[in-house]
């Protein structure tokens, strides 16, 4: 980790001080072209992201398709953890909890309540429509009957042909673009091609950033390229700061855009103060606030004009996430509304 420190502050010699001289530092203000040179440092040393013409095309014609002559709503859902990758050759990496379900279920409600869903997920996490399948689908929903057959098992034949059949409709009927990452690096790569290409559709742009980022990371010309050799009882790694890109986002990416971002803590005494300062620092519409043990119970929508609870229908057996897109789709037509009026 590495603390920019100004020469007053380098006079500090012992380690509690330069320990709290780094917290002071994490709460300093990032001036404007410090974090659009740390923003260029990061995608410059990335590794070249594989596929991106591929990727633009697929979402210019997404976009395309849902914007004209219609003017059907766009959200950007993003789901799962990024990894920071230690080695080039990767065997080794840090992780960010996030099993992916919030970023799933929500895009399910978001389908339902008419919008048009770019699923930005981390491969492997939990995918739309398969919240009522077993952990292993394939080898528990399905038997042989002979040598050569399979068939669904009776007791999730419902829940089999459901997720089959709204999954299939809605990614053929060009609803639903589902694009899958891995690393820091190729998230903050996707989420950028996601937004400019996004521009184009205004306020009519939402951004649900419910995916657990990398706080840390390694640069990509500092990595060791082959698997780190065990034999030392000290593994010394410098991380440093993944630059905060929800201010791109906000201020160059796709600044008429909708944005929620998530606030996701521990120590629920300190959830909401933390979320009032996000959406302050990073010009955010809202903040979901969730503390981790409660997450799936209920969240506070913290915006400037108020916070409201949320909570899961437990008499519906419901998710919480079907109130909370509820709420966010409301609000986000008015923000369309009012920017209709600004024009
Ligand atoms: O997937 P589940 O198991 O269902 O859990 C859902 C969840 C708890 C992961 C989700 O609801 C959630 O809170 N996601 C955000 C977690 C997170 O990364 O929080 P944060 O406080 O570290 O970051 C806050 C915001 O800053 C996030 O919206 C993130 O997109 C953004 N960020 C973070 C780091 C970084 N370098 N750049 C960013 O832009």
């Amino acid at each position: 980790m590495v603390a920019r420190l100004t020469p007053d502050q380098k006079v500090a010699c012992s380690i509690h001080e330069i320990l709290i001289l780094m917290d002071a530092a994490k709460g300093l203000e990032v001036p404007g072209e410090t974090l659009e040179a740390e923003a260029k440092a990061f995608f410059d040393s990335a590794p070249p992201l594989q596929n991106s013409d591929g990727i633009t095309q697929q979402l210019d014609q997404f976009i395309q398709r849902n914007s004209s002559p219609s003017t059907r709503r766009i959200v950007c859902v993003t789901s799962g953890g990024t990894t920071a990758p230690l080695e080039q050759r990767c065997v080794r990496y840090v992780d960010n909890f996030s099993s992916g379900h919030r970023g799933a279920t929500s895009t399910e409600y978001f389908l339902k309540a008419g919008y048009a869903v770019i699923f930005l997920y981390r491969k492997r996490s939990f995918q739309p429509f398969c919240r009522s399948l077993p952990d292993d689908p394939l080898l528990e929903c399905f038997k042989p009957t002979d040598e050569s057959n399979i068939q669904v098992c009776e007791a999730y034949s419902e829940a089999v042909k459901r997720a089959v059949v709204d999954h299939h409709n809605a990614v053929a009927g060009g609803l639903l673009l589902k694009l899958p990452f891995n690393t820091i690096f190729e998230y903050l790569q996707m989420l950028q091609i996601i937004a400019m290409s996004m521009r184009c559709i205004g306020p009519r742009a939402m951004f649900y950033l419910a995916a657990a980022v990398s706080d840390y990371y390694v640069p990509w010309k500092e990595m060791v390229e082959h698997k780190i050799q065990s034999g030392s009882h000290l593994l010394d790694v410098k991380l440093i700061q993944v630059p905060k890109m929800l201010s791109m986002l906000r201020k160059d990416w796709a600044p008429l855009a909708f944005c929620i971002s998530f606030k996701l803590e521990t120590d629920s005494n300190i959830l909401l103060n933390k979320a009032g300062a996000a959406l302050e620092k990073y010009k955010m519409d809202a903040v979901v606030a969730n503390e981790l043990s409660s997450r799936k119970e209920q969240v506070v929508v913290v915006t400037s004009a108020e916070k409201v609870t949320v909570q899961r229908d437990k008499n519906r057996s419901d998710n919480v996430e079907n109130p909370l897109i509820k709420l966010l789709s409301e609000k986000h037509a008015i923000y369309i509304e009012h920017s209709g009026r600004c024009v």
